[in-house]
């Protein structure tokens, strides 16, 4: 006999992510679909280093015993002071809540602001992994779509009239469309946003792997109103699980609160390690090569896809992040594609499930995770199943 599941059970959104990522490992394949950062870029060494030292110094109870669920000081110290000098937000360590990963923070943000049935506008299309997280509450999504500069302003406009609770947006190197807001398009966010209660929630996921550097000043820096979700999963680790939160000092004693009741705290051992690999390492030194590699991983792509595939279909330019925002021609279906390519062994993420509306052209390729042999090989599958189909 089956138990009963709540009623949040069938608001779930499906996500295909963790999936995709179980059949992209089958021998054989080569996969363009998942958010992977490459493999080859983890400083193994150094991490090794700092779990040791973490292991072997005064401080190992602490790292293997319970914690605060704010999470550790010194790191929450380091984040802050890095969100101001780079960011430009006004943090301070006490408005840094620590998390598994930063994909914790939505559902939190979803607990604890969404009713069944409330408003909530998001970018279309917007990373889906949050979608999910957000749809177990029930919210009615508006979509604001998204040119080449940041979110339609007459949409965002139009959805604030709906009384949304949450603004979920990506300003750097968006996933999936690689696409990073204006200057312009972030100061008329602020602005507009300034005038009403809703919350922006400010998804940093990218925001350091901006291949010339940081591609704007936060939003939350121009505005109160907003909680910036950080993570190390791209730049150093997302098997290490360490995310954070920023949230206005109206919000803290109740996010603490809901996040002791959901977690207890984030990981002691796994905040500790990070603490310490940071300690050893000046962030724009540790970037620099990082920045660099992807970037020549992207011209690589780029250039594959001039030589493999067909002229009718289009694509972005990234100037940071790990996707390239596919277009097959107006009006066709990119799931043939997404088909074909899995049955010449090429794993793709279609583009439609990230939106509320639209989206059935598009497909969103990862450039970071392949090998160049996989990447070189990889696309010239990928031609051929374009030609198979278009
Ligand atoms: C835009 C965006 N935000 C958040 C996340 C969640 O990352 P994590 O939970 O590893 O911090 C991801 C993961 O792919 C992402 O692409």
């Amino acid at each position: 006999m089956e138990g009963r599941l709540s009623s949040r059970a069938d608001l779930i959104l499906d996500s295909c992510i963790m999936r995709l990522i179980t059949v992209a490992r089958r021998p054989g394949m080569i996969s363009f679909a998942t958010g992977l950062p490459d493999n080859s870029l983890f400083d193994t060494e150094g991490l090794r280093r700092a779990a040791d030292e973490v292991l072997s110094g005064d401080d190992v109870k602490g790292a293997l015993q319970y914690g605060e669920s704010e999470g550790l000081l010194s790191l929450r110290k380091r984040i802050a002071d890095r969100c101001r000098k780079e960011a430009g937000i006004n943090a301070t360590a006490d408005r840094v809540l620590m998390t598994n990963g930063s994909q914790e923070c939505f559902d939190l943000l979803g607990k604890m602001f969404l009713d069944p049935g409330d408003a909530m506008a998001v970018e279309n299309p917007g990373y889906l992994g949050a979608l999910q997280a957000y749809s177990v509450y029930g919210p009615r999504m508006i979509g604001v779509d998204l040119s080449d500069s940041g979110p339609d302003i007459r949409q965002l406009e139009s959805a604030l009239k709906e009384d949304p609770k949450l603004f979920y947006s990506i300003p750097n190197h968006q996933n999936p469309s690689g696409m990073s807001y204006s200057k312009s398009a972030r100061c008329e966010v602020a602005e507009i946003l300034s005038e009403t209660d809703t919350v922006l929630v400010e998804d940093d996921a990218y925001g350091e792997l901006g291949y010339r550097g940081r591609a704007g000043r936060a939003i939350s820096s121009m505005t109160d109103n907003s909680v910036m979700t950080g993570s190390f999963s791209k730049i150093i680790s997302p098997g290490m699980r360490i995310g954070w939160m920023v949230v206005p000092d109206w919000l803290l004693p109740k996010a603490t609160q809901f996040l002791e009741a959901f977690c207890l705290q984030a990981g002691s051992f796994t905040q500790r390690v990070m603490d310490r690999f940071l300690a050893k390492n000046d962030m724009d030194a540790y970037l620099r090569p990082i920045r660099a590699e992807y970037l020549r991983k992207k011209n690589l792509f780029s250039d594959l896809m001039e030589d493999m595939l067909p002229q009718s279909f289009s694509w972005n330019d990234p100037d940071g992040g790990m996707f390239f925002w596919l277009r097959t021609p107006e009006g066709t279906d990119a799931m043939r594609l997404v088909d074909a390519a899995m049955d010449r062994k090429v794993v793709l993420m279609p583009g439609s499930p990230f939106h509320v509306r639209g989206g059935e052209n598009t497909v969103r390729l990862n450039f970071a995770t392949a090998s160049d042999e996989d990447m070189k090989e990889g696309m010239c599958r990928l031609g051929k199943a374009a030609s198979d189909v278009f």
